[in-house]
């Protein structure tokens, strides 16, 4: 795949993106923990030819508000990484990408489970880091309230360096299993790590051997200072929302040129914003399958999603129909109430409005319209450089599934944008990226937001 190419990511959301879509009489509304629905969602993407499918994680119902999760699709459904196991049993090409958080678990156990998905795909898996942003997490975990955003991000910086040398302990091709001799390793194949810094000590080495692809994939997706210096330092691919085109190229160019302070090429990153499209044939066609969806949303959903998209304040003392009101600073997710505060101001939307806005594609660009608009603005949003790729958020599935790839990836592959087959068999081969180096150490302290 060269570069002129975009890279797509197929990004799972049980039941579709939008927050109405199970109710939608077309959608499989019990996807979150039902096999078989995953199996054919993946399946289609891979048939389409789509880099990875992307599942996300909380570490708990992240709404703050138990009541409104009891109406949501959101609050029930399957570990991630377990999940792509089962779906790497029954897919051989498609990249297999799930967040875990650096916050709520320990590197070990998180370099042991990507280096095991890695093993069972044949070269396929991709760990999406994040520090998690809700106190409704925390609360899982013996805390009231998420650790603050500067600690968060130091714990990363650390975490993800021991994940590395963890992955790092093992050569390739130490594994040579000698029955006559009775060696199964090569003699000093594999060895200790003895990392002893700030929030870990391990000794290692992995009780699993170098991977297929060297290392699985490392993906992040946060927006702030410290998660773009986290990103540049050691992603492969960086996930973001952006909404306007101006946001995008801003993003890009400003990720790419921290990737130099860390001796690294601009291309060993790809950056892969969220696209939620809504496709018709018509573009009255798309706004009614849209308009459909608004439909069915429930107010008290909605108003809790926007909850957690502000940092996890209550907002239902506030007038629905009056301006957003003034917030402190979020603690959990910066980058994204800063989204939220920006799309209500340029709008001019109210609160109401605000989480109806967000409903669907909460805060990443939203397309409603034909395939032929579709494509013009993410070959615009890629031409412009303010995209590698898109991660494609289906409203419903499988519906929203089906509808991009039967009408909008022809376009796209008509503009010579799109592959027809894949080129290799690893997630690093459909990103025509090489295994990284190894990485350069954290700074002493990340640089401020
Ligand atoms: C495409 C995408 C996927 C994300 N997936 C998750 C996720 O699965 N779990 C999670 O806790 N946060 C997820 N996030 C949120 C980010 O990790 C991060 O917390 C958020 O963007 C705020 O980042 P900041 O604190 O660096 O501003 C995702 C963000 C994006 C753009």
């Amino acid at each position: 795949m060269t570069q002129d190419t975009l890279r797509l990511g197929a990004f799972f959301y049980a039941t579709g993106h939008h927050v109405a879509g199970w109710r939608h009489p077309s959608s499989e509304a019990d996807g979150g923990l039902n096999l078989e629905r995953y199996v054919g969602w993946a399946r289609r993407a891979e048939e389409a030819k789509f880099d990875l499918v992307f599942l996300e994680d909380g570490t708990g119902i992240r709404d703050s508000n138990l009541r409104s999760s009891e109406r949501t699709a959101r609050s029930a459904h399957f570990e991630p990484v377990t999940l792509l196991s089962a779906l790497a049993a029954v897919t051989s090409r498609i990249g297999l990408v799930a967040t875990t958080s650096t916050s709520f678990n320990e590197p070990y156990n998180v370099a042991r489970r990507f280096a095991s998905l890695d093993h069972l795909s044949g070269g396929r898996a991709g760990w999406n880091l994040v520090t998690s942003t809700t106190d409704a997490e925390a609360a899982n975990f013996g805390n009231d309230q998420i650790a603050r955003h500067t600690d968060r991000y130091e714990r990363a910086e650390e975490f993800v360096d021991v994940v590395l040398g963890l992955w790092n302990t093992w050569d390739d091709g130490a594994v040579i299993i000698d029955r006559a001799s009775g060696q199964f390793s090569k003699q000093d194949g594999f060895r200790p790590l003895n990392h002893r810094g700030k929030h870990f000590e391990v000794r290692g080495p992995l009780n699993i051997s170098r991977t297929p692809q060297g290392q699985p994939v490392l993906v992040q997706a946060g927006s702030s200072g410290p998660g773009k210096d986290l990103a540049a330092r050691t992603a492969e691919i960086v996930f973001t929302a952006n909404q306007t085109l101006a946001e995008a190229v801003e993003f890009y160019g400003d990720l790419k040129e921290r990737m130099a302070r860390f001796g690294r090429a601009r291309d060993d990153l790809k950056v892969m914003p969220g696209l939620f499209p809504v496709v018709g044939r018509t573009e009255a066609e798309a706004r009614a399958k849209f308009e459909a969806l608004q439909d069915l949303i429930d107010p008290v959903v909605g108003l809790a999603l926007l909850e957690r998209m502000v940092g996890g304040f209550d907002l239902s003392g506030h007038d629905p129909d009056g301006p957003v009101p003034e917030l402190p600073e979020a603690e959990g997710a910066k980058s994204r109430q800063q989204l939220m505060f920006d799309l209500a101001r340029r709008e001019g939307l109210t609160l109401r409005q605000l989480y109806l806005r967000i409903a669907g594609a909460r805060g990443h660009s939203q397309i409603v319209g034909t395939p032929a608009q579709i494509a013009d603005e993410m070959e615009e949003r890629f031409r412009a450089k303010g995209a590698d790729g898109f991660n494609i958020m289906p409203a419903t599935l499988p519906g929203g599934l089906d509808d991009f790839i039967a009408l909008v990836l022809p376009e796209l592959r008509r503009r010579g944008l799109f592959r027809s087959e894949y080129e290799g068999r690893t997630l690093r081969d459909h990103l025509g990226s090489r295994p990284p180096a190894r990485v350069a150490s954290a700074p002493a302290s990340p640089t401020q937001a």
